[in-house]
């Protein structure tokens, strides 16, 4: 993050850093500090009114894979609902996945026991809620190497937003950590990440170096997300041209004829969405080796139940 854009975070000219160099051919690519691969995370949607049944599965975290290098910022960003936050606690292991793999400097962490996840805590910590500046001081005491910062700045004002950010910035430089920047709009996360993640209905629809991002972005809901940032002049606010999504992945077909692009299918049951055809996109991160979706982990999840789904720690 420049000095110029430290007084607006919100909205500048100034470029995003540089990724992370890697020299090709000359240094081995670095091991991800963190990665996931086809993570699923899957919430039971119960009905009944004596026993609870599960009748359908919230999809929060759909075959999500990317890779977080050493001392690199991510930025993730989407709408409300579309499972950043169950991403992000299900990165540090608040919550286990239903399928797919964590690993933290190489090692799966995704079903890491009690002892083992303390050891892993102590090098990622998240920070979420309103006292954000003391979120990270405290996160800071036990010397971690990464940071999950869900929504830092989005309920606070311009200036404030401003020093939170500069604090985050100085704190990366002065110990070299990375983090997992969450927000609902692309403005905020413009200045602070190295990349960025976009997430629509629990799947990473687009990722990309952080200014690249901006200038040409590829998916409609990415083009979406960018004309919802207002521009000062009220004039060219107003004639702008704002794409709305459309095409794939909106509409999922949950029953012939019955579509529907929603996060909660209720009345919906289980057969119906075993049937759905679910968007078969696939995120790539540039130099990242990333697999295709993963049918068996869908799989596995959808015969799973109630399985880990959900289970706070
Ligand atoms: N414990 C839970 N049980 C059932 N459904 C859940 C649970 N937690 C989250 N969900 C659902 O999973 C989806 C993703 O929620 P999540 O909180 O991760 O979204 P988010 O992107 O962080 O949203 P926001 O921007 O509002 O914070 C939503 O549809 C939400 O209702
Ligand atoms: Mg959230």
């Amino acid at each position: 993050m420049s000095t110029a854009d430290r007084h607006s975070p919100a909205r500048s000219a100034t470029p995003a850093r540089e990724p992370v160099a890697v020299r090709p051919g000359r240094d081995a690519p670095p091991e991800p500090l963190l990665e996931a691969e086809h993570l699923v995370v899957y919430f039971p949607v119960k009905a009944g009114l004596l026993i609870d049944r599960t009748v359908a599965h919230v999809h929060a975290v759909d075959d999500v894979s990317f890779q977080l290098r050493e001392g690199e910022t991510m930025g993730i960003v989407g709408e409300s609902g579309c499972g950043k936050t169950t991403l992000v606690r299900t990165l540090i292991r608040l919550l286990e996945p239903t399928a797919g793999t964590i690993r933290f400097r190489g090692r799966d962490i995704s079903h890491a026991d009690r002892r083992e996840l303390r050891a892993v805590r102590r090098q990622m910590q998240m920070v979420c809620g309103q006292r954000q500046r003391i979120g990270v001081a405290r996160a800071l005491a036990v010397q971690p190497s990464l940071i999950l910062l869900d929504e830092p700045v989005s309920a606070l004002d311009v200036s404030i937003q401003a020093q939170v950010i500069n604090l985050l910035d100085d704190l990366q430089e002065g110990f070299g950590l990375s983090y997992v920047f969450v927000a609902h709009d692309l403005s905020v996360v413009r200045h602070v990440s190295d990349r960025i993640a976009v997430m629509y209905l629990g799947k990473l629809v687009e990722i990309s170096p952080g200014e690249e991002l901006y200038l040409k972005p590829i998916h409609p809901y990415t083009q979406a997300l960018l004309a919802a940032i207002p521009i000062p002049d009220p004039n060219e606010n107003r004639v702008r041209p704002r794409p709305v999504v459309k095409g794939e992945p909106p509409l999922t077909e949950y029953a012939n004829g019955h579509l529907a692009a929603c996060h909660h299918p209720r009345n919906v049951t289980l057969e119906d969405i075993a049937s759905a055809q679910r968007s078969k996109l696939s995120p790539r991160t540039a130099g990242d080796e990333l697999p295709g979706i993963s049918q068996v982990a869908q799989g596995k999840a959808d015969a799973s139940g109630a399985r880990g789904a959900g289970s706070d720690r």
